[in-house]
């Protein structure tokens, strides 16, 4: 919870803070967006692989956390430089963080315990919860007090969940202990311990994301590669397992994996195309009272705490019947539902094109349909990956499954630039009028839900095949 308030917390205030405080043009300041989002999914795969054979999951996370803390309180200091090491700091720690804290709870049942699915489902309320806070405050600090006020609360609440998470220790019972050696594995390199390579190579991965992170182009090819050398590998290990079943069901993670990718590229607009969308275009006062759009980030986490619950019962009943729905059913319905969320958006745009000012309903809908979708998504695919991933390589295909939002990021930002319409320079200047950039929005919303009904509807009809190679597994 404290680890996404920090970071949803920063992420509400970053467009405005590129286009307000370091007046950056839209699109520019997307790219960058769309390179530190995509990056800080990528580390993932890395951070994960390293839990598995080195590290363990608990000293992973408490790097990672130590890393976003300090990442955080650099946000809080103006300074272009010193903003993107706070960045490269955010990267690399995320990638120590974000998977193993979800690998964690995976181990916490064993491979048959019907209470997974609602354990992740209490997880991702704990990440929404932190996700609708942050906005909230961070969002009023940052945008009413002053960027530094906003991103340093951001920080205090990364030290806060690094506290919470090393008082917990003793519950987890050894489940993030560090793996036992492999036998015959060499125990040094050059007289280093692996830990300590690891703690070194670090240093230079942070150096590295700060310099990439100001190269949205570089980011975007290098991501390509990278996910296309994961993805072979991968693919390459699932042909060498003996196991059919085994095979298949690697086979299917894998798949849904890259299909989740369609969903994240449209519901990550979220904190770019979106985000200054309802900065200019909607109707932020509530009776008299004028919300910040960075605060109305906090929107998709209500709609998911509340409805969680809802859908976690739901699929209970359902499978009561004999109709839960399939993994691979549902990752369709969350992207039809995507889809019907921006469908409300070019509808809310469309009928507002004269006064060019949106009526705050049609946002909330469109964010209310986002969340039923991602919740057809998002924590299935949490629990398929801790499912259907053969355990020693857990960490991995957890990283792998975040791999694929790193890669949505990217495309997110390439999707959100065509809905580019400021110009660098003093934002009180050059930014247009509501009526003219109203339809520059609502058109790419349109073209994105024609798009996501067509691709979740063409994933529903296939769905019964991806099934079959789960083979038992629910
Ligand atoms: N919103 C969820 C989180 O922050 C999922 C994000 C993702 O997988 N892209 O954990
Ligand atoms: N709904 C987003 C996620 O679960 C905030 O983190």
């Amino acid at each position: 919870m404290w680890e996404r308030f920090s970071f949803y917390g920063m992420r509400a205030l970053l467009v405005f803070y590129l286009t307000k405080s370091f007046m950056l043009g839209d699109k520019a300041a997307y790219a960058i967006y769309g390179s530190y989002t995509a990056l800080v999914y990528t580390t993932p795969v890395i951070g994960g692989l390293l839990a598995d054979r080195l590290l363990g999951f608990r000293k992973a996370v408490v790097l990672g956390g130590v890393l976003m803390a300090l990442g955080h309180f650099a946000m809080a200091v103006q300074n272009v430089q010193v903003f993107y090491v706070a960045l490269g700091l955010l990267i690399c720690g995320n990638g120590f963080f974000k998977p193993n804290i979800s690998s964690i709870v995976g181990r916490l049942y064993a491979p048959d315990d019907p209470r997974r699915d609602s354990g992740f489902t209490i997880f991702y309320m704990g990440i929404n919860l932190g996700a609708l806070l942050s906005p909230l405050a961070c969002g009023y600090l940052g945008e009413r007090f002053g960027w530094h006020w906003g991103f340093g609360l951001a920080g205090v609440g990364m030290l806060v969940g690094l506290v919470v998470f090393m008082r917990a220790q003793p519950m987890l019972a050894g489940i993030a202990d560090p793996p036992p050696p492999r036998p015959g594995a060499r125990a040094t390199l050059g007289g280093l311990s692996w830990e300590a390579c690891v703690y070194i190579a670090t240093l230079f991965a942070v150096a590295l994301a700060w310099q990439l992170v100001q190269h949205a182009a570089l980011v975007g090819t290098l991501l390509s590669l990278f996910v296309i050398v994961v993805l072979i590998g991968l693919v390459v290990y699932m042909l060498r397992l003996e196991d059919k079943t085994a095979r298949d069901r690697l086979g299917v993670a894998l798949l849904l994996t890259v299909v989740s990718v369609v969903f994240w590229a449209f519901f990550e607009q979220t904190g770019t195309s979106m985000n200054l969308f309802t900065d200019r275009n909607v109707n932020r006062s509530i009776l008299g009272w004028v919300v910040g759009a960075s605060q109305l980030q906090s929107v998709n986490p209500f709609f998911i705490l509340a409805l969680a619950p809802v859908f976690s019962a739901l699929w209970l009943y359902l499978a009561r019947h004999r109709l839960e729905p399939n993994t691979a059913l549902k990752f369709g319905f969350g992207i039809v539902l995507v889809g019907l969320g921006f469908l409300a958006l070019f509808i809310g745009a469309s009928t507002s094109r004269r006064t060019g000012v949106v009526p705050l309903f049609w946002l909330v809908l469109g964010y209310f349909l986002h969340s039923t979708g991602e919740l057809c998504l998002s924590p299935i695919g949490l629990s398929m990956i801790t499912k259907l991933s053969p355990r020693n390589i857990t960490g991995l295909m957890m990283g792998t499954w975040f791999l694929s939002s790193a890669f949505a990021e990217y495309v997110a930002a390439l999707i959100a630039q065509l809905t580019g319409v400021k110009d660098g320079g003093n934002i009180a200047a050059v930014l247009p009028k509501p009526s003219e950039t109203v339809m520059v929005y609502g058109s790419v919303f349109g073209s994105i839900a024609w798009v996501a009904l067509g691709v979740g509807l063409l994933v529903i009809l296939l769905s019964p095949l991806i099934a079959r190679r789960m083979h038992d597994v629910r």
